[in-house]
């Protein structure tokens, strides 16, 4: 990397007019028509039919000798774009294409459409960077369909973890081995490279997913790292009875203990008293599921996050405490099936954001991420950083999630700023 924090090269500067908000803009629309749903939100999750589309479609964007497809074992796509040493790692740019059951249309399909528009100010400005670039479309982000979360960009960052991710299943027993098998097909374009390639720095543009920004009425966020995050599933065994026949003394009613385990892990958070502590029940998943029968088995998840390890560690020792000493007449197991701990982003990257986003002539502010991203193992492997922009009334996760048009283009100027100065 070539350039000096809190400034940036003049050809950096330069770079933002090619910017073009209107095709940046009709890439974004036209990546969020895959899984649109009627309510305004996107269903496209990771593997999916719909994703192979959208992965098929976004191979067809960018047209040039300077360009070319990569793609790796974990299902991770690459555009890459050729520099003048192509025997340097590449500047790394991008995010994730796969969404919530139900999601927005900007989550992750932001910061590889950010990449995209990039590279192609970067053709319009006439520009050929020293370093190549690459913008990747990292696999299963999301974590929703297979867990765990950010699966491609940490077996990128870790080649290690993939055979057990390519076990990993569905709630209907598919493997993400078995997905990838139409999503390679979907990518039979692409060149095979390995997992665990160099790269010699990452900025990730992503919206905030929190009301941070819009509260303090600024466009962008120079990203300082992302809390920590631990899953767990646990899972409650009681036996199945007849609802009209088996007295309350005689059950073992699984949903009721596990619904009791929520509620004491809820009040268990409560008591921290910390604001910074989140901790959420989202999946409950019960069996046999019917209404005139004792539940003889519940799955439910906690999604637990905060920025410091040693609340992570405590709070998962009353998880396990809670769970195992329940009292109740169903035993029950609690299994961690995540975990990050916190991620600290580079200095000089960090600058090298803030310092685009000061030429940008925006207002910015210096900020963690509550939500994670592919960034968290990109910093494993590389100086790592993240540009954000506000997610209107703070919403995300959510068919309504969305973000200002002008704020949207902003954050792509600051994105291929901080690029140029990294690559040039
Ligand atoms: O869960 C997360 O923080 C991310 O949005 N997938
Ligand atoms: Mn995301
Ligand atoms: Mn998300």
């Amino acid at each position: 990397m070539n350039t000096a924090p809190h400034s940036l090269p003049p050809q950096a500067i330069e770079l933002m007019p090619h910017v073009n908000g209107a095709r940046y803009l009709r890439m974004q629309r036209g990546l969020a028509g895959f899984g649109a749903r009627t309510d305004g939100g996107v269903s496209r999750e990771a593997l999916t039919s719909v994703e192979n589309e959208a992965r098929r479609w976004l191979m067809e964007l960018v047209h040039g000798a300077q360009y070319s497809w990569r793609v790796d074992a974990a299902g991770n796509l690459f555009l890459r774009r050729a520099g003048r040493d192509n025997a340097l790692p590449p500047v790394m740019t991008g995010s994730h294409i796969d969404t919530q059951p139900v999601g927005g249309w900007l989550d992750g399909a932001y910061g590889v459409i950010a990449g995209l528009e990039t590279m192609l100010a970067l053709d319009d400005a006439g520009v050929q960077t020293r370093y190549p670039l690459e913008v990747a479309m990292w696999n299963n982000e999301e974590g929703s369909r297979f867990k765990p979360g950010a699966m491609g960009s940490s077996a990128f960052a870790d080649p290690s973890r993939l055979d057990e991710y390519l076990r990993s299943t569905d709630a209907d027993g598919t493997t993400v081995q078995q997905a990838l098998r139409s999503a390679f097909s979907a990518m039979q374009a692409a060149e095979m490279v390995p997992l665990g390639r160099p790269v010699t720095a990452y900025v990730e543009a992503h919206i905030e997913q929190g009301p941070v920004l819009e509260a303090a009425n600024h466009t962008i966020g120079v990203v300082t790292g992302i809390q920590g995050v631990r899953w767990f599933e646990v899972v409650v065994t009681g036996s199945s009875a007849h609802a009209g026949t088996t007295p309350f003394a005689n059950r073992q009613d699984a949903l009721l203990s596990a619904a009791r385990l929520v509620v004491a892990v809820h009040s268990c958070a409560e008591q921290y008293a910390d604001e910074r502590l989140r901790v959420t029940m989202g999946r409950f998943e019960v069996a046999a599921g019917s209404v005139n029968t004792v539940a003889d088995n519940v799955l439910f998840t906690i999604d637990l996050r905060h920025p410091e390890s040693e609340v992570l560690e405590k709070f998962e020792a009353d998880i396990r405490r809670i769970v195992e000493s329940n009292g109740s007449p169903c035993p029950a197991t609690v299994t961690r099936v995540m975990d990050r701990a916190p991620t600290p982003f580079d200095a000089r990257v960090i600058d090298i954001v803030e310092a685009a986003a000061r030429h940008s002539g925006v207002p910015f502010q210096r900020m963690g991420s509550g939500a994670f991203h592919d960034a968290m193992y990109l910093a494993d492997l590389c100086p790592t950083a993240m540009v954000f922009v506000p997610s209107i009334g703070g919403i995300s996760h959510n068919a309504a999630e969305d973000t200002e048009e002008e704020h949207l283009v902003s954050g792509v100027k600051v994105l291929a700023a901080a690029l140029m100065a990294l690559a040039m």
